[in-house]
């Protein structure tokens, strides 16, 4: 019996059919979200281990709030706490499940979320599993939060969380330094997910906080990934000790499962090291990379992700597969991940000069 036979016709016949597939790793990778090129750097990968090997345990073995909390653990979370200045810092097993740790808890029964129309996939599940308003604001629009914050304002006992990206993973845009205003003008929380921006935008190369100089307050949250810049797998939330020890009491994604893997974390902890030894030889390169971009494509970014608006679902397919057959691999992105089709660059800091040059003037010629 085929249960979701009709389910899958339909994707098909709209060219939204979707399968996992291992590629040739000898193609030139500008579709992952290893920006930095970390996730083949071998010297930090021999760094992490010979770290882990001197531990007694290995493993993580158990929920941080039975026995699985390690001063791996630990020492990892200072060293993000003092580099970001948050109070407080926890590591999480995915960016998934610390966004669903974060809206699941915060937002309680008479609380309002304000939610950015863009935000991640798991943010929004987490919107239907919670009890309190969810109202989602037009993207990066923080006029039209202010106006939506106004007319809610009345109920004085509720807490008020807005939910915006630092860098949106789709349209690549920065949220404006506004919603920090905003946050702190209505007190309210603010929930920044950074898993495209730390590591790739700021002064420090931290992210969001950083880019704007945002002096961090009790109300701000940080959540920021370890699978994507820092070239590991995992998350951290960076908070006020108080949210953090709330997140620890409430959150079912933190206290139901296994601790983050130890060796993602001793990864991601070399990984943060190399990145802040050698942020200014990074932010050159990022910076030239952009300006190729510019000058062949005539865009603009601020982050190392290209959006390439195509709007149409088959375009896409056929120029993915003829950058296939070049020997490049980027993101043929369709609906439901984003409202009209794109290809998504990676502007990744390992490819050469030569190759960045060449991919953005055969997809000049494509589009
Ligand atoms: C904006 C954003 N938040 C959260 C996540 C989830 O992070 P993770 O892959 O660590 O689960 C992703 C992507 O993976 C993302 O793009």
């Amino acid at each position: 019996m085929k249960f979701y036979e009709k389910e899958l016709n339909l994707l098909v016949k709209s060219n939204r059919f979707r399968k996992r597939k291992i590629f040739d790793e000898n193609i030139i990778d500008m579709a992952s979200n290893d920006y930095l090129g970390l996730a083949k750097k071998k010297s930090l990968l021999k760094k992490a281990y010979q770290r882990l090997s001197k531990e007694k345990y290995h493993s993580s073995k158990a929920s941080m709030l039975v026995n699985g909390y390690h001063p791996l653990h630990q020492k990892f979370e200072k060293k993000l706490m003092k580099l970001n200045n948050f109070e407080d810092c926890i590591t999480v097993g995915s960016g998934f499940l610390a966004n669903i740790a974060l809206i699941e808890s915060l937002v309680r029964k008479k609380d309002i979320l304000f939610i950015d129309e863009q935000y991640h996939a798991s943010g929004i599940l987490a919107t239907k599993l919670i009890q309190g308003k969810v109202v989602f604001f037009k993207h990066n629009n923080y006029e039209d939060l202010e106006n939506k914050i106004k007319e809610l304002l009345n109920n004085k006992n509720a807490r008020m969380i807005i939910a915006i990206e630092g860098v949106y993973s789709m349209s690549a845009t920065v949220a404006p330094k506004e919603f920090a205003i905003l946050a702190t003008k209505y007190n309210a929380i603010l929930l920044v997910d950074e898993a495209h921006s730390s590591g790739v935008i700021g002064k420090n190369l931290l992210g969001w906080y950083d880019y704007w100089d945002i002096k961090i307050e009790p109300n701000y949250i940080k959540m920021g990934t370890l699978g994507k810049a820092y070239g590991s797998f995992g998350a951290y939330i960076l908070a006020s000790s108080h949210i953090v020890s709330y997140l620890e009491n409430r959150a079912k994604s933190i206290i139901y499962t296994t601790s983050l893997s130890l060796f993602d974390t001793s990864l991601a902890f070399e990984n943060l090291k190399y990145i802040q030894k050698n942020k200014n030889t990074i932010k050159d390169k990022i910076k030239s990379y952009q300006k190729i971009v510019y000058d062949i494509l005539g865009i603009k970014v601020d982050s190392l992700i290209v959006p390439i608006e195509i709007n149409d679902n088959k375009k896409v397919l056929v120029i993915q597969k003829e950058l296939q057959s070049l020997g490049y691999i980027v993101g043929a992105i369709r609906q439901p991940t984003v409202k009209k089709a794109i290809i998504r660059m990676i502007i990744k800091l390992d490819i050469t000069k030569k190759q960045l040059i060449n991919i953005c003037q055969i997809i000049k010629n494509r589009i």
